[in-house]
């Protein structure tokens, strides 16, 4: 799409007119930073709001009027009408004066490169399973709808980068000339689990061999297909259990040198947690979700009384819940020798999902007594993953 003005000169923008390949019936764009906008949008009856960096909006807009018939994008100095008829037609309006008509193909005026964010995947950089999974083109645009993926890849990998000269050193002191091992519990679809292969071995030219294991069989299908498709060698996944998975490998294999964990389920996180301490993992990213263990033993208990007002309503009990029960958790693994932080994984907008534990094995690796003693007994519960690794 080819208007007269920049991305960073809009202040507002409407999307209306939807074709059938459009995500939401209507769209309100509106300038809320230098670098950012908020997007309300509207599908069905539902109603949606977000924040999209200006990179975002760059890249919807490039192609919007294939998805929007009707567009008007404000700017300090005009008014700008974008309308696309029926036959893929466009034709621009300035203030309501007929001034050019384009083709739908034709790009609209980039932001400066200096807003472009300096992500590790860069866009521009065409990454094969990033094509392969519908994240970007074949020469590398991220595509609009998956950007929240893209930034939350590119989120991922800045914490991977802040550990690695850890694991790698540790590594090569206790098993020179040996490929890295990482496992993903809980991988799902793997986006990250792929981002980390190719991070690591394609970029940095660091060996690794990542194992991925899922519940879902289909996925994992797909998965093993995708690495086998991109020649990722060392990328292997299984269909399992992450508690059968502890269960069958006590005791076995050569320390870890990674274990990710990312919004695997309730108590699934424990057992990826505990199966990492147990095998003398170097490092830990974990980011925990639907932490329904603490929530639903805090019915059934009596905790201290100091708790009441904090279980009193249900939607602050639940999160109180949840929050508990990652900090326990992150002392638990302190309590095992590890340097334990939380941190935000991706901002609030995007996800509740967003404590991430990043835990990495202090040198001294001896237990440490944590403060979480006492919130543990004002509890009164004792949690999966201090009950699997007092075992
Ligand atoms: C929300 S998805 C997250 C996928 C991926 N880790 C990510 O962050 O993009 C959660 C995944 O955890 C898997 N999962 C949940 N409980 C599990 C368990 N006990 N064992 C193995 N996989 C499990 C689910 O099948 C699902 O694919």
């Amino acid at each position: 799409m080819n208007v007269p003005c920049t991305t960073d000169a809009i202040v507002g923008a409407t999307f209306s007119k939807p074709s059938d390949t459009a995500f939401a019936d209507k769209l309100k764009l509106r300038k809320t930073s230098a670098d950012s906008f908020s997007a309300d949008y509207f599908k069905g009856p539902k109603a949606f709001r977000d924040e999209w960096e200006i990179a975002k909006v760059d890249a919807f807009l490039t192609d919007a009027e294939k998805q929007f018939h009707a567009i008007t994008i404000e700017t300090a100095e005009k008014t700008i009408t974008v309308l696309t008829s029926r036959k893929g037609k466009t034709t621009v309006l300035v203030k309501g004066r007929k001034t050019a008509s384009a083709s739908p193909a034709t790009a609209f005026t980039k932001a400066p490169h200096n807003r472009v964010k300096n992500y590790i995947l860069p866009e521009g950089e065409s990454v094969p399973f990033l094509v392969k999974l519908g994240v970007m083109t074949a020469e590398g645009k991220v595509h609009a709808q998956k950007y929240d993926k893209f930034r939350q890849i590119n989120r991922f990998l800045e914490f991977v980068d802040d550990i690695l000269s850890d694991i790698v050193d540790a590594h090569e002191d206790a098993f020179p000339g040996t490929p890295l091992r990482i496992i993903d519990f809980g991988c799902g679809k793997s986006y990250l689990t792929f981002a980390v292969y190719h991070y690591l071995v394609v970029k940095k030219g660091i060996q690794a061999e990542i194992f991925g294991l899922d519940l879902k069989k289909d996925v994992i299908e797909a998965c093993a297909k995708l690495a086998a498709a991109c020649g990722y060698d060392g990328l292997r996944f299984a269909c399992g259990d992450i508690a059968d998975y502890r269960a069958e490998n006590a005791g076995q294999g050569a320390p870890l040198d990674l274990v990710i964990t990312l919004h695997a389920c309730d108590t699934a996180t424990d057992y990826a947690l505990a199966f990492a301490v147990e095998h003398g993992a170097r490092a830990i990213l974990s980011v925990p979700c639907c932490q329904h263990e603490l929530n639903t033993a805090l019915g059934r208990t009596a905790p201290d009384e100091a708790l009441n007002p904090l279980l009193k309503y249900g939607i602050v009990k639940e999160r109180f819940s949840a929050l508990a029960t990652d900090v326990i958790r992150a002392e638990t693994l302190s309590a095992h020798g590890y340097k334990t932080q939380l941190l935000e994984f991706i901002d609030m907008e995007h996800t509740p999902k967003n404590i991430l534990i990043r835990a990495v094995k202090r040198e001294d690796s001896g237990s440490l007594t944590t403060g979480a003693d006492a919130l543990k007994s004002a509890l009164g519960v004792e949690l999966t993953l201090e009950r699997l690794l007092r075992q």
